[in-house]
């Protein structure tokens, strides 16, 4: 048994993460972790994987103390955490990168014997990973998947998975929840920190709920309803009205013509004054070459693309920014937030970069500013990286509004964020679109459904349907496997 007794850690900014917080993590058993953004589940999970000091509190292992002085020794006592923001080393391979963690354990493996383990676990899990792909070229839900492979490897005693489907398909979260099951059938204690209601009530045995970096309740499996869960984790929830506009039907802010490039076939479509278009489909069919090609950071081998009227096929990001185009990012910390500077620097430096002379109390003005639109939890001084995965999105579409842009490209916005942030990020979104137009692509059907007002589907590399209101789920759903 893994037991975390009465844990506080005060960050140095005073945030009081975790206040007395206590858990138990029993051998086979599926245990979910819950809670708003900011709740400070991270932070207890890190404190659990040497990650963290507590600022007190002890651990615990099968009634004995342990103290972690690094990860390191945290992996040696069997414990693995999957991080909510996995990095694996760039410049590595992954074969290379899961050595490394094994031999940081202690173990030791032949490359070649290692290189096979890989391969077998991923085609007998249904997780796609490829022992020779470099990792700096690796998605957000690969990374993920990479690392959801390590504890078995090491076959660890608790492993604690820190919201490990936020950017995987629907079929990789499945194969990852039967992972999850063998793991407690061995007799290993998983944590599963996770907002996906619906994987939680599928695994858990218990619930346990924090909210402002307290422990609010648990619940056994049997008492466990998404109601109870959303009450003790936000008080009184409000359900959605699903209630939306109909798309107006302006000027074309954004048109792309037979667009080819990397996994991307052949992608034509068009965004309208006042609209919200979706992309849809199922992950890896090329939706995020298809953004990178659209932001100007992955080059358009075949076709054109065209912002308000003017050609910005062959235009730097840079340039395509200051014409209105907008953002918002599937990987948040390292595209979209420079890690190591504040909130403040954050903000004002995406608005106006090309200052030479900095005037300190004008960037702090302008954050505060464009803050305003949007409150996050954390100060401008606060460093980006400190503000909890919710936060960090919050921030990037705050930036996004102020600077009143004329199309917004958004990449899975809602991932990993609480139902209360969700629904506030969804209504920006389509604030935006009263001003400007906004392109969605998103795994998350839902999302689509409620937002938007006419959706493309794409299926390798390509267009394969357009859909308008009122939407035919199922005709949408055979385009997405076609
Ligand atoms: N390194 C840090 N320095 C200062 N404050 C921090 C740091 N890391 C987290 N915090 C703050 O501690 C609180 C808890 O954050 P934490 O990341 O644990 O939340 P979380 O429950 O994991 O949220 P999410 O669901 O958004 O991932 C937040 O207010 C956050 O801003
Ligand atoms: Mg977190």
């Amino acid at each position: 048994m893994f037991f975390a007794d009465r844990i506080t850690v005060v960050y140095p900014t005073g945030t009081r993460a975790n206040e007395e917080v206590s858990l138990e993590l029993r051998g086979g058993e599926i245990l979910a972790l819950l809670g708003e953004n900011g709740a400070g589940k991270t932070t207890l999970a890190k404190v659990m994987a040497g990650l963290l000091r507590p600022t007190s509190g002890r651990l615990l292992i099968d009634g004995e103390e342990v103290s972690f002085r690094s990860y390191r020794e945290a992996l040696a006592r069997g414990i693995y955490y999957v991080s909510q923001h996995p990095q694996l080393i760039e410049g590595l391979t992954v074969l290379e990168d899961v050595g490394l963690t094994l031999s940081l354990a202690g173990k030791r493996a032949a490359r070649g014997e290692l290189r096979e383990a890989i391969r077998r676990l991923s085609s007998k899990l249904g997780l796609k990973v490829e022992p020779e792909s470099l990792c700096e070229e690796l998605s957000a839900g690969e990374r993920q998947r990479v690392e959801a492979i390590k504890p078995l490897l090491l076959g660890s005693r608790f492993v604690i998975f820190d919201e490990p489907t936020t950017h995987m398909s629907p079929l990789e979260a499945r194969a990852l929840g039967e992972i999850m099951k063998e793991m407690k059938r061995e007799g290993r204690g998983v944590l599963f920190i996770s907002h996906k209601l619906k994987e939680v009530m599928e695994l858990a045995d218990r619930v346990v709920v924090m909210r402002r970096g307290k422990v609010v309740g648990g619940l056994r499996r049997e008492e466990a309803d998404p109601r109870k869960i959303l009450e003790l984790m936000f008080g009184e929830v409000q359900a959605p009205t699903g209630e939306r506009r109909e798309g107006a039907r302006g000027e074309v802010l954004l048109e792309l013509r037979d667009v080819k490039s990397f996994r991307v076939r052949s992608v034509s479509l068009k965004v309208r004054m006042g609209e919200v278009v979706g992309v849809a489909g199922v992950a890896g069919n090329g939706q995020r070459e298809l953004f990178e090609v659209i932001t100007g950071i992955r080059a358009a081998e075949g076709g054109r693309i065209f912002l308000a009227g003017r050609d910005i096929t062959r235009l730097s990001p840079g340039e395509r920014i200051k014409l209105g185009l907008s953002l918002v990012p599937e990987d948040r910390l390292g595209w979209a937030l420079v890690p190591g500077l504040d909130v403040a620097t954050n903000v004002y430096f995406a608005l106006d970069s090309k200052r030479f002379i900095i005037d300190w109390g004008e960037v702090k003005e302008v954050a505060q500013r464009a803050l305003s639109i949007v409150p996050i939890a954390g100060s401008p001084d606060s460093r980006v990286e400190s503000l909890s995965g919710g936060n960090m999105q919050r921030l990037i579409l705050a930036r996004e509004l102020y600077r009143d842009p004329k199309v917004i490209v958004a990449m899975n916005p809602t991932a990993g964020l609480d139902y209360a942030t969700t629904r506030a990020v969804r209504e920006m979104i389509v604030r935006l679109s009263e001003k400007g137009g906004a392109l969605l692509i998103s795994e998350d059907l839902d999302e689509l459904l409620e937002l938007a007002d006419r959706i493309y589907v794409m299926s390798r590399g390509a267009i394969v349907g357009e859909h308008s209101r009122p939407f035919d789920v199922e005709r949408i759903a055979r385009d997405m496997v076609s």
